[in-house]
């Protein structure tokens, strides 16, 4: 029987997954201590003299250690920048491509016990617009970074598709009848949008060369939140906005430490030997010496997961609740406050109303009024923040949304994808 594979390279969790010529699809179990899981986190765990590991059993032996290795996150954000070109972890030089080759090994290494080794080509999901993307060419250059690992990997002959189409296909692959739909794909690093036409006879035309009618995106999603909640409630507690004596001079602490910070992908680089000596000496002068003895613990102690845990959980909590509580507490680091929903949502405001403008811009741009779309189909982790899909509602009314399948959606329709070729 023909199956075709779709290979789901998130910021956040990958998937695999398998079709059937009966267009029913399913996802590679990985494993980890709690059994199977579905969706494999995309981390890179160095520590030294032992080989990397990835994935939930990344993320085992980095909370069990004591002494914290380096733990890599959300190394998809870094394919679209020409300035990222590698990092030295241990004494040893890696560039972007065989980072990211590390991860995929494994990733086919594990779908290979399941599946059988793969034939034929494996269909590789691309957001619309790669983070720190800022044309096409920069796209064409993270897709050929990828491309190369894949390689390495011994992942391919590859072909890449949409991610927000491959939910598409995924929705698609339920419906008895054709529709006109709007895909919302929210993840960690991007937010990608297709407007097609699906089901049944859609993919009969599809087959004789019906093309899909739009796609925009934008390179923002739960990490561009996560961001916000670091800089409004974590920061401030390590000193950002605070001062320290230079000489005859009062000085600001540094913004790029608190921009790094920010970012989960540039996190674990803080922790270099000319960084902490910075740190170090503007703690004897700081005015608020606390707080920077805070930074210094969270960087020297290699807590970025744990800060990510922890702002994970209330990002979380926000989404079934209208409060709740963010508790960070290691050492030197003591942060326990409660949030509330409309306060995340003004914090987040700028992103949304980007997500808001790439809406327009798709409609205006394939000339089609939002009242003829039949249905809006919000899928990926971060579809889960109620004002995300608020902003849906708001334009075409609840009862065009559906939702579902928030972290499978994409590799299944990827798989879907695979038999069409
Ligand atoms: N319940 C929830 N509420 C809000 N956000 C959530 C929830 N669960 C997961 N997320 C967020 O969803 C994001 C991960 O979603 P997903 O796995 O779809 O992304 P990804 O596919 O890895 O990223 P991308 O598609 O951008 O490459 C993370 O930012 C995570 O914090
Ligand atoms: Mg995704």
């Amino acid at each position: 029987m023909r199956k075709g594979i779709g290979l789901d390279f998130g910021t956040t969790n990958s998937s695999i997954a398998i079709a059937y010529e009966n267009r029913t699809s399913e996802t590679v179990l990985f494993g980890s201590s709690g059994g199977g899981t579905e969706t494999y986190r995309s981390v890179l765990y160095f520590e030294p003299k032992v080989p990397a590991s990835t994935g939930p059993v990344a993320i085992e032996r980095y909370l069990a250690a004591d002494e914290k290795g380096r733990l890599i996150q959300s190394l998809k954000s870094f394919l679209a920048s020409r300035l990222f070109t590698g990092t030295n972890v241990f004494g040893r030089q890696y560039t972007i491509g065989d980072l990211i080759t590390i991860i995929l090994r494994d990733l086919r290494a594990q779908a290979e016990a399941q599946l059988g080794s793969f034939d034929g080509p494996v269909v590789v999901g691309r957001p619309i617009r790669y983070s720190n993307a800022t044309d096409e060419a920069d796209n064409t250059f993270a897709i050929e970074r990828l491309k190369w690992a894949l390689n390495k990997a011994g992942i391919g002959p590859v072909v890449f598709e949409y991610e927000p189409v491959a939910a598409a296909y995924f929705y698609e692959s339920t419906l008895d009848h054709d529709e006109l739909i709007m895909i919302g794909d929210f993840g960690g690093g991007t937010s990608d949008f297709s407007l097609l036409h699906v089901g049944p006879g859609a993919r009969k035309r599809r087959a004789s060369g019906e093309g899909i009618l739009g796609t925009e995106g934008v390179a923002l999603a739960g990490d561009a939140f996560d961001a916000r909640i670091v800089r409004n409630l974590v920061s401030p507690e390590l000193g950002r906005g605070s001062d320290y004596r230079s000489i005859d001079k009062v000085l600001p602490m540094p913004a790029w430490v608190y921009s790094d910070l920010e970012r989960w992908h540039y996190l674990s680089f803080l922790k270099s030997s000319e960084t902490i000596q910075m740190l170090r000496s503007i703690q004897i002068h700081s005015l608020e010496p606390r707080k920077i003895a805070a930074l210094l613990h969270l960087i020297q102690s290699d807590l970025g997961f744990n800060l990510h845990q922890a702002v994970q959980a209330s990002k979380s909590g926000l989404s079934s609740e209208t409060a709740a509580r963010f508790c960070f507490q290691d050492g030197d680091v003591q942060i326990d406050r409660n949030i509330q929903r409309t306060q995340f949502e003004k914090w987040i405001a700028e992103e949304l109303q980007k997500i808001r403008d790439c809406v327009d811009r798709l409609l205006a741009k394939t000339g089609i009024e939002g009242s003829k779309v039949d249905r809006v189909f919000l899928t990926g982790g971060s579809s889960l923040v109620p004002v995300v899909r608020r902003i849906f509602e708001e334009r075409f009314g609840v009862a065009k949304i559906s939702s579902g399948s928030e972290f499978t959606s994409v590799a299944k329709g990827l798989a879907l994808r695979a038999l069409e070729l």
